[in-house]
């Protein structure tokens, strides 16, 4: 596991607003990836009613998860960026408001490789989690390498290791985000490019341990 160190919080802010808005219409997240765990989550938490999509750039997937869903799903972006998509606050996902702790259904991220601490910011996104809820991080074969804008790199092994310090994984979803015709065609229309489309994402479900 690698932590790329920058020479303070400015320097990191900095890099990532850039990067945000250099790829500011690229789609990470897969429509297929973000329905497989909206079902998971209608099947195990059908009273779900808020969740919170953390680095979430043009915000495609909290669109998705709002659609599959049908409930109150806002987005977070540290880029001034956020303020032009809808339901999107800039943010930093270090910081947790006082009015999400132990109230959130879930949290999704695929971008905890951006975390200059992603301990510290495990921690404070289950802060948010309520007691039944789930926290859905991804990980892929290019969250490995660690650098001025993924300044977190780490193996499957080592977010698993990370993880289970103090939290339980009840399931691991493996989804290929290969696009439907369809959805390709749904990003084309808002000029929006879907970027590694070919990777397997592995979903790690993250609840509190039972006590
Ligand atoms: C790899 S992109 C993923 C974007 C989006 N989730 C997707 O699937 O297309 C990472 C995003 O996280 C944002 N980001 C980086 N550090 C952040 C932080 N500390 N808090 C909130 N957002 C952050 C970046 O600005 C960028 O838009």
């Amino acid at each position: 596991m690698k932590i790329y160190k920058y020479s303070d919080y400015n320097e990191y802010k900095d890099a990532q607003a850039r990067a945000n808005r250099r790829k500011l219409n690229w789609v990470w997240a897969g429509k297929n990836e973000i329905k497989s765990i909206s079902e998971y989550l209608k099947k195990n938490l059908p009273s779900a009613l808020f969740g919170i999509c953390h680095g979430s750039r043009n915000s495609m997937e909290v669109k998705w998860f709002r659609e599959f869903l049908g409930i109150e799903v806002i987005g977070t972006d540290i880029s001034e960026t956020a303020k032009n998509f809808l339901h999107t606050i800039q943010w930093d996902f270090h910081e947790v408001k006082d009015e999400w702790i132990g109230s959130v259904d879930f949290i999704y991220s695929n971008s905890l490789d951006h975390s200059y601490d992603p301990e510290m910011c495990i921690d404070q996104w289950m802060k948010c989690i309520k007691n039944d809820a789930f926290c859905f991080i991804e990980w892929t074969r290019e969250h490995i390498p660690s650098n001025s804008t993924d300044p977190f790199g780490g193996t499957r092994r080592n977010y698993m290791n990370l993880i289970k310090k103090k939290y339980q994984i009840q399931d691991v979803l493996i989804i290929n985000s290969k696009l439907l015709d369809k959805d390709e065609e749904e990003l084309k229309k808002n000029d929006f490019i879907r970027v590694s489309r070919h990777l397997d994402r592995h979903i790690f479900v993250i609840k509190h341990r039972k006590t």
